[in-house]
C-alpha cells in the first residue's frame, strides 16, 4: 500500500515526494531527525521530542521549519491519511536547498519530510525472548547529543550485528558501552539499573527518560555511571530502549548469555510499565 507522506507542507503519495538533488541533507547529512511512536493511532511521549528537536535545531543553527502547533498537525494528520494504528512517525529537518557550499547558506527555508512507517511495537515477538547484542567500536563524531542524519557509522555497526546474527551493536569507546546504534544501552546489577549517563557521548534518549521517570515512581534504583562489555556479561538482566523498541529484553552479549539467556523481573516489570502508558494514550 503507497503511504501518503509529507514534504514541505504537503500531503503526497509516496512515489509523488521530491525533494532536491541540491538538499544539504542529501549533500552533507546537515539535517537532524526524530522519531515518535504511535499506538493505538496516538502519538506516544510527543512533547519530548519537541524538545530535544528544538535542541537539535539549535545546536546546529538551524531555523525551525514551521510553527510548533503545526508540526503537531502535521504529526496528526499523516497518523489520520495513513489509517495507522501502530508504528511510529519519522520526521526530518535539514537546513534546505543551496549550490554546494560547507559554510551555511544565507536565508535559505529548511526543509521538512516525515513518513510513517507500520511497525509491531506492544507485541514485538522479540520481546518474549530477548535480542542478541554485539560490541564494535564506536566510530561517530563528538555530539552524539545532537539527533542528526549523519548515521552512517550506526549503519555500519548495525549491519554487522546482523551479520552476526544479532538486532543491535552496542558501541564501545575508551573501553565502556557508550550506546546501541539506535537505542540507549543497560545493565541490571542485584535489581539496580545502570546506565551511561547524560553527555555529548550518546543520544538523551525520549524513552529513557520516562524509563527513569518510571523508575523512580516504581522505587527500581538507577546508577548513572559508565560499565565495560565485561561488566555486561556478568549482569543480571541487559536491555535497551528507544522510540520504535520501547523497552527491549537482551538475552546474549557477543555470544555470552544474559540471565541465563531469559527475560529478568527488571526489563520485564519496566517494559511492561511502559506498554501500559503508552496504550493509555
Ligand atoms: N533512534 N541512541 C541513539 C543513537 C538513537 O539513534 C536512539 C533512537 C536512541 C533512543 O532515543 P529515543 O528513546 O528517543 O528513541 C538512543 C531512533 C529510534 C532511530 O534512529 O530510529
Amino acid at each position: 500500500m503507497s503511504r501518503i507522506v509529507y514534504v514541505n507542507g504537503n500531503f503526497v503519495p509516496e512515489s509523488e515526494a521530491k525533494v532536491s538533488i541540491f538538499d544539504r541533507g542529501f549533500l552533507f547529512a546537515d539535517g537532524v531527525y526524530e522519531v515518535t511512536p504511535v499506538v493505538k493511532g496516538k502519538l506516544v511521549d510527543y512533547d519530548a521530542l519537541v524538545v530535544r528537536l528544538d535542541r537539535s535545531l539549535g545546536e546546529l543553527k538551524m531555523s525551525w521549519p514551521c510553527t510548533k502547533t503545526e508540526l503537531r498537525q502535521m504529526h496528526e494528520e499523516l497518523i489520520k491519511q495513513n489509517k495507522l494504528d501502530e508504528g511510529i512517525i519519522y520526521m526530518q529537518v535539514t537546513r534546505g536547498v543551496a549550490d554546494r557550499m560547507f559554510n551555511f547558506p544565507k536565508d535559505i527555508k529548511s526543509t521538512l519530510v516525515a513518513f510513517p512507517q507500520v511497525m509491531k511495537l506492544v507485541d514485538n515477538p522479540n520481546a518474549k525472548t530477548g535480542v542478541k547484542v554485539v560490541t564494535t567500536p564506536d566510530l561517530r563524531w563528538a555530539r552524539r547529543d545532537i539527533k542528526t542524519v549523519m548515521l552512517l557509522p550506526p549503519c555500519l555497526g548495525k549491519e554487522e550485528a546482523y551479520q552476526k546474527g544479532a538486532a543491535e551493536a552496542w558501541m564501545v569507546e575508551d573501553g565502556k558501552v557508550t550506546e546501541g546504534t539506535s537505542s540507549n544501552a543497560y545493565i541490571v546489577k542485584d535489581n539496580k539499573i545502570i546506565t551511561r549517563p547524560i553527555s555529548n557521548s550518546i543520544l538523551n534518549g525520549c524513552t529513557r527518560r520516562a524509563l527513569f521517570r518510571m523508575a523512580k515512581e516504581h522505587q527500581v534504583e538507577i546508577e548513572e555511571r559508565l560499565f565495560t562489555p565485561e561488566e555486561a556479561y556478568a549482569a543480571d538482566e541487559a536491555f535497551l530502549t528507544s522510540a520504535s523498541q520501547f523497552v527491549m529484553p537482551i538475552t546474549e552479549i557477543d555470544g555470552k548469555r544474559i540471565g541465563g539467556g531469559q527475560v529478568g523481573p527488571v526489563v520485564r516489570k519496566m517494559r511492561e510499565l511502559f506498554l501500559e502508558e503508552a496504550q493509555k494514550g
